[in-house]
């Protein structure tokens, strides 16, 4: 069952080049400036075969996450950033439920993830388990490796 936001949103895959540059900005802004990150540093090299997801606070750009697939079953969630103020409002759940049903629909049978130290209380409450330490990101961000069975 999807969990209800305490905030009313809106949520679907950006369409025009416009809603896709707000997207990556959101990205940008949440996930790399405070590291002194260049932009172009929140893309990969899966952006084209990903499924992405935006919400929207009425048509304020809120909240940004990405799906792909490494194989045929194992899917990989990506990038998931919430607007600072809008963050503990059930936000990032709205957008890792959408992103998870989307993938099991396309085949996903195990879903993985990289999980920041600070968002890993967030993904256990989605039944994702711990299944080793990660990288660390710019040299201060610890990840761990996530996986929940589907
Ligand atoms: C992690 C993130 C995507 C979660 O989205 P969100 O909209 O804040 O999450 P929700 O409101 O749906 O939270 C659901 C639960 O996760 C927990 N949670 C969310 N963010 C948390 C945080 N930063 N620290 C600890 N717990 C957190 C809350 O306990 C909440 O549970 P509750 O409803 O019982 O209180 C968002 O906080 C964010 O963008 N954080 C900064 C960027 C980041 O770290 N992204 C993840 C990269 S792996």
């Amino acid at each position: 069952m999807v969990q209800e936001t305490s905030i009313k949103v809106k949520i679907r895959e950006p369409k025009t080049k416009n809603e896709f540059d707000q997207y990556y900005n959101l990205r940008w802004r949440i996930l790399r400036q405070h590291w002194n990150q260049p932009k172009g540093n929140e893309k990969d090299e899966k952006e084209k075969e990903s499924i992405h997801l935006l919400v929207f606070d009425k048509d304020k750009i809120i909240g940004v996450g990405r799906g792909h697939f490494n194989t045929k079953t194992e899917a990989q969630i990506r990038y998931m950033a919430v607007e600072e103020r809008f963050q503990g409002k059930g936000v990032g759940t709205k957008i890792l439920e959408t992103l998870e049903r989307k993938l099991i629909k396309k085949g996903a049978r195990t879903i993985i993830l990289n999980a920041r130290e600070n968002a890993m209380k967030f993904y256990k409450k989605h039944n994702y388990k711990i299944i080793g330490k990660g990288h660390t990101l710019f040299g201060v961000i610890k990840h761990f490796k996530m996986r929940k069975e589907i």
